[in-house]
């Protein structure tokens, strides 16, 4: 009877790296570049309008902390596992080699959230990003061709209802008689209206053309944008400052209230509203994680993963917090109120802070910075994607078309064509963006799982050899444990409810699939794998022990 609880022995892991076909090419810098490419993406030019109003206030500062907090001891155990196993499963192969293959294949399918559907999530945001560069330019693409078909049929629903009921102010009859004029412009197709985001399309067409090139060169277009948008950050940080108005910080924890909106009263600032705008603004974290995705391509993975996992974190920390001070001392954060005097600063807050202090072209700025920067964390989280599906297809939970590496690139080509097509047509044609909270869901419940993980093997495997330990290990994987369950406790409750479901399927494809053609439930690893298993510390590795 297969034992669901089954682990991959070490000595799999070590003919996987033997028989491996990625190409060995990424160094220190490179990795850590890969870190801050996943990281810096939009969330910080978004999601500080939210976390300011709804959440925390001034105090936003706070909340960057303690998501910052959360991400680190999660960091902190990515690290010492990837200082273990230089394999690109990620948490999925942590889990596998420590916990069981059930453990291990719930969290790969979570990682989907996390990868897949979060660059789904960013090839929309790029698109809408492309949208304001063009109009920065006089330019403008057609409705049909920025929207999904979903969005557009509620839209124009909506407008017509509205219109039909009668009573509207002259402004609001307008912006929906533009929807239904946009709506009717779009061409049609036999019986249906034709709606795509095509900007969306064509950012993950182009991505993958690069990804399927090779990591080398991939890498090479993400240090170039890394620099681009670190610079960026530091530029809007520098100016900012000169805009500050410290009467804006004060106080800086405003006192805990309700706020009354759509008639719903939700509660905001004091220490809650730190905690709970950790979890509004934990988005933008996403990402540090992929490093260890990319250790199968890392030409000293034992000892730069953990240092680019922990560096690119570490620098993204410090540049959020410093960017949500300045914002909340630029504006005060009662005026992002979507009701208030400007009602739009909520959905831009960086770029509109600096418009209201007469700064419009720190919005130029920002909507390049944006609009390049985004392609590094697609680019990475469709790279990050591959791998881990990679791992997963060399152990026979998912189909082996997975697994083939192409042997002039070195990279898995069929893996990220098809990656690259799903992920394109979703994000064209779904209203995918509505679920982007899903990403924090699958990013968040696979951080909790590392902990877990971590704690499992330093108990079972003390003597193994580490090149990197957590400091403290069962204080800072506990406290890794809670702060990320609660911050899960923390998304909209339609994230939970649509990652819950999606982990439910996920559990009825691995009894349908996975547990039946899993190559450990069947006999091992072919020739290269003995099912004999030596206790973890005879087992060596053989990757960068040198020094
Ligand atoms: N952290 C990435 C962003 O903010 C995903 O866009």
């Amino acid at each position: 009877m297969a034992n669901i609880w089954i682990k991959k022995p070490m000595e799999a892991y070590e003919a996987d790296i033997k028989k491996s076909q990625l190409k060995r090419v990424l160094g220190k810098w490179s990795l850590t570049a890969i870190g801050i490419g996943a990281i810096i993406g939009g969330g910080i030019f978004v999601l500080t309008g939210t976390g300011a109003y709804y959440n925390a206030g001034p105090a936003l500062a706070l909340s960057f902390v303690v998501a910052g907090i959360a991400c680190v001891f999660a960091a902190l155990c990515y690290a010492e596992f990837a200082s273990i196993l230089p394999v690109e499963g990620s948490a999925y192969a942590y889990a596998y080699g420590t916990v069981g293959e059930i453990f291990a294949w719930i969290i790969g399918w979570g990682l989907i959230l996390e990868y897949a559907m979060g660059s789904m999530t960013v090839a929309v945001s790029w698109s809408g990003y492309f949208g304001k560069l063009l109009k920065m330019f006089g330019l403008h693409l057609p409705y049909w061709m920025t929207t999904d078909p979903g969005t557009a049929n509620k839209a124009f629903g909506e407008a017509t209802s509205q219109i039909a009921k009668g009573g509207l102010p002259l402004e609001k009859l307008q912006a929906f008689q533009e929807t239904i004029n946009n709506f009717n412009a779009a061409p049609q197709l036999l019986d249906f209206k034709l709606f795509l985001n095509l900007p969306a399309l064509v950012i993950v067409l182009f991505v993958i053309s690069i990804l399927v090139r090779g990591t080398k060169g991939a890498a090479k277009a993400n240090n170039a944008i890394v620099i681009l948008k670190v610079s960026a950050i530091l530029f809007v940080i520098i100016a900012g400052v000169f805009f500050i108005n410290v009467e804006n910080w004060t106080p800086f924890i405003p006192e805990a209230t309700t706020i009354i909106e759509n008639g719903k009263s939700e509660p905001a600032y004091g220490y809650g509203g730190i905690i709970a705008g950790a979890a509004a603004i934990f988005f933008a974290y996403v990402g540090f994680d992929a490093v260890s995705t990319q250790a199968g391509e890392a030409i000293n993975p034992k000892k730069d993963v953990p240092f680019a996992i922990i560096t690119s974190l570490v620098v993204c920390t410090v540049l959020y917090i410093l960017v949500s001070l300045v914002l909340t001392g630029m504006m005060h954060y009662t005026d992002f109120n979507p009701l208030g005097k400007y009602p739009d600063a909520i959905k831009a807050p960086v770029a509109y802070a600096f418009d209201i202090a007469g700064q419009a072209w720190a919005g130029y700025i920002i909507t390049i910075a944006a609009t390049v920067g985004l392609i590094s964390v697609l680019m990475v989280m469709i790279m990050g994607q591959s791998r881990i599906f990679l791992g997963m297809s060399k152990d026979g939970l998912i189909p082996q078309t997975f697994a083939k590496v192409d042997a002039e690139s070195g990279v898995p080509r069929k893996n990220l064509y098809i990656l690259g097509a799903v992920i394109a047509i979703v994000a064209a044609f779904t209203p995918i963006n509505d679920l982007a909270h899903m990403t924090s869901f699958g990013t968040l419940f696979a951080f909790t799982m590392v902990c877990v993980a971590v704690w499992i093997l330093r108990k079972k495997e003390p003597n193994l050899q580490r090149n990197f330990r957590v400091p403290a290990l069962p204080v800072i994987a506990t406290l890794g444990i809670l702060i990320n369950v609660y911050l899960i406790f923390n998304l909209s409750p339609e994230a939970q409810k649509y990652s819950l479901i999606w982990l439910a399927l996920g559990f009825v494809i691995y009894f349908l699939y996975s547990k039946k053609n899993s190559k450990l439930q069947n006999g091992g690893f072919g020739e290269t794998f003995k099912a004999e298993q030596k206790p973890l510390e005879d087992v060596d590795i053989n990757i960068d022990n040198k020094d």
